[in-house]
């Protein structure tokens, strides 16, 4: 584990520790607040991500702007990342094993930037940090604490685009959030 965002930083530059660093333009690392209460972890960059180096420029993080001015939320004020850096190749889901190697990358960004809350976005998220044996469906609203970190599972972004009607899940989730965010940023 490294000390500084600078070593973490650069220990990432050429990483080739799984396939997906064949086809990128950028590694997305993250981004945001490096001291935020409130950081949310996404699946992997897509096209515009890759093409521009941060997470959630693209429809997705459109509309994940979009609820964050709803809920009254600045984009500055948290930090985002992904469970891999690397764009998987035709959006597909991160493999195992490429989860797994960037894993360090994100439990460093976690150590340092030392969070209260983490919202996981989608399946992917929430099975790599807290567990295979978690379900988005069945776990999404509900907070989860674990070594002092207060986990809220929700809808990946990207859903939303293909199911409308989990927008009014997304925003509850997000507004428990702001309620807890509030009551911890002002200890
Ligand atoms: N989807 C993600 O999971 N992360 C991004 O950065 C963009 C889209």
């Amino acid at each position: 584990m490294f000390e500084t965002w600078e070593e973490l930083e650069n220990s990432i530059v050429d990483c080739n520790k799984c396939k997906l660093y064949k086809g990128r333009q950028n590694i997305v690392f993250g981004t945001g607040n490096k001291n935020a209460d409130l950081m949310l972890i996404g699946e992997g960059p897509g096209a515009d991500e890759d093409r521009l180096g941060e997470p959630f420029v693209g429809r997705a993080g459109k509309i994940m702007n979009l609820a964050f001015q709803t809920i009254g939320l600045k984009r500055e004020e948290v930090y985002i990342a992904n469970i891999v850096k690397c764009r998987p190749p035709n959006n597909r889901n991160p493999e195992q094993d490429e989860a797994d190697s960037c894993m360090n990358y994100l439990r460093n960004q976690v150590i340092l930037v030392k969070p209260k809350i983490i919202i996981l976005l989608g399946s992917v998220a929430l099975k790599n940090i807290l567990g295979q044996e978690y379900g988005i469906t069945s776990s999404r609203g509900k907070w989860i604490e674990k070594k002092g970190i207060k986990y809220m599972p929700t809808w990946h972004p990207a859903a939303l685009l293909r199911d409308e009607t989990k927008k009014i899940d997304f925003i509850k989730d997000l507004k428990l959030v702001m309620e807890e965010y509030k009551k911890e940023s002002s200890d």
